[in-house]
């Protein structure tokens, strides 16, 4: 097989896919550094398939924005007392890598608590080494954050359960669904070539359960059964659809703290503010919205109401319950407050217990 990109048109353009691609690795990362930085002492950022770090028409690329995030952060200073932070760009394409390493070159010298190592080869090959190497030596991987961005959907679960289990480490993957749900729905029997791919990506042969009707079931079972297989509590994603509604690729962050899974629910409502958690091909990321679009809260205070109506909770105890759901603590104190202000609810101020009300006025349609 040959190293040389498959598809060197897709730096030709720049469209809301890279673009939604790019804003979440920024918005992540702009909390994520000093949130770490400040305890860890070190830590990583690894761009699995960094590509050539601009596109023709100037957009950067994953790992030039990766890098400018940190070094333009405001916290930059106190960050750098505490950590340094290693980038590790592995290309395997060897123009590419020529392109980004003078893309890299070109930012300048870098402060001292700042390395950043550009790799040619096969991503996997190299972090199986990395992942044998601290294994072997008895030593834990540095908080890290891996994107994963191939063009195909193959992607070694087994090895990314190993990266996940080598530290504290967090996924952001490029799954390219499509793709991944024809070779789901062939079944092919076990022994046969995308029978043996799907056993790989999903680190077994869990995928045969997957049998929703509609490709949205479909997706879920499957994203549920990759993080499971991956060793991932937490997985958070947002569809990025072309045309009508097919989906084309999921971005799929996978953490195993509820605090990554709590702010990358925050970094995707920013990007997709009316709560489909999707982004579509058509949409154009070049004009600002005018008007962010609402949320429709209505499921939000379902929600609520049939966990009142069991028994009292306590606020805490809801906002814990909530990291599971789409929805972000905000939300939930919009509709706390509509509730109260409506006599639907009754907020105890020294214990914080919500209650239903006893005596509700009448049922709001919110
Ligand atoms: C989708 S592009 C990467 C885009 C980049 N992450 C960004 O957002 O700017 C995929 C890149 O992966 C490279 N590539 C493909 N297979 C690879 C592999 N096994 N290991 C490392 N790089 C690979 C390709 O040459 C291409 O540059």
């Amino acid at each position: 097989m040959t190293d040389a990109d498959q598809n060197p048109d897709y730096w030709q353009e720049y469209g809301p896919f890279q673009k939604v691609k790019h804003d979440l690795i920024r918005n992540y990362l702009g909390g994520w550094f000093p949130k770490l930085g400040t305890w860890a002492g070190r830590v990583l950022y690894v761009d699995t398939h960094a590509g050539r770090g601009r596109h023709r028409f100037g957009e950067t690329g994953s790992p030039v924005v990766a890098l400018d995030t940190l070094l333009g952060h405001s916290h930059r200073n106190e960050l750098f007392r505490k950590s340094e932070v290693r980038f590790l760009f592995i290309e395997r394409d060897p123009a590419n890598l020529n392109r980004l390493d003078a893309e890299l070159k070109a930012i300048g010298e870098l402060p001292d608590r700042v390395h950043v190592h550009t790799s040619a080869g096969d991503a996997y090959a190299l972090l199986s080494g990395i992942v044998n190497d601290l294994r072997s030596s008895g030593q834990h991987m540095a908080p890290a954050f891996i994107f994963v961005d191939p063009y195909g959907f193959k992607v070694p679960g087994k090895l990314l359960a190993q990266l996940m289990a080598a530290g504290r480490v967090e996924l952001f993957v490029n799954v390219i669904w499509r793709e991944l749900d024809m070779a789901i729905r062939q079944k092919q029997p076990s022994g046969h070539g995308m029978a043996a791919a799907l056993d790989d990506i999903f680190a077994g042969d869990s995928w045969r359960a997957i049998d929703g009707e509609t490709a949205n079931e479909r997706m879920d079972q499957a994203v549920e059964l990759l993080s499971k297989g991956i060793g991932a509590k937490w997985y958070t994603y947002i569809r990025m659809t072309t045309g009508g509604s097919a989906v084309r690729y999921l971005l799929l962050h996978l953490t195993n703290h509820p605090e990554g899974r709590k702010f990358m629910k925050e970094c995707i409502w920013k990007v997709a503010p009316d709560g489909g958690f999707e982004v579509r091909q058509r949409d154009d990321h070049r004009q600002p919205l005018l008007i962010t679009p609402e949320p429709d809260l209505t499921p939000l205070r379902d929600w609520l109401i049939a966990r009142l109506r069991k028994r009292p909770h306590a606020r805490q105890e809801l906002d814990d319950e909530l990291r599971s759901e789409l929805w972000l603590p905000t939300h939930l104190r919009t509709i706390l407050k509509r509730l109260h202000a409506n006599h639907e609810i009754e907020i105890d101020d020294s214990s914080e217990q919500i209650s239903l009300s006893r005596n509700p006025r009448q049922l709001s349609l919110l």
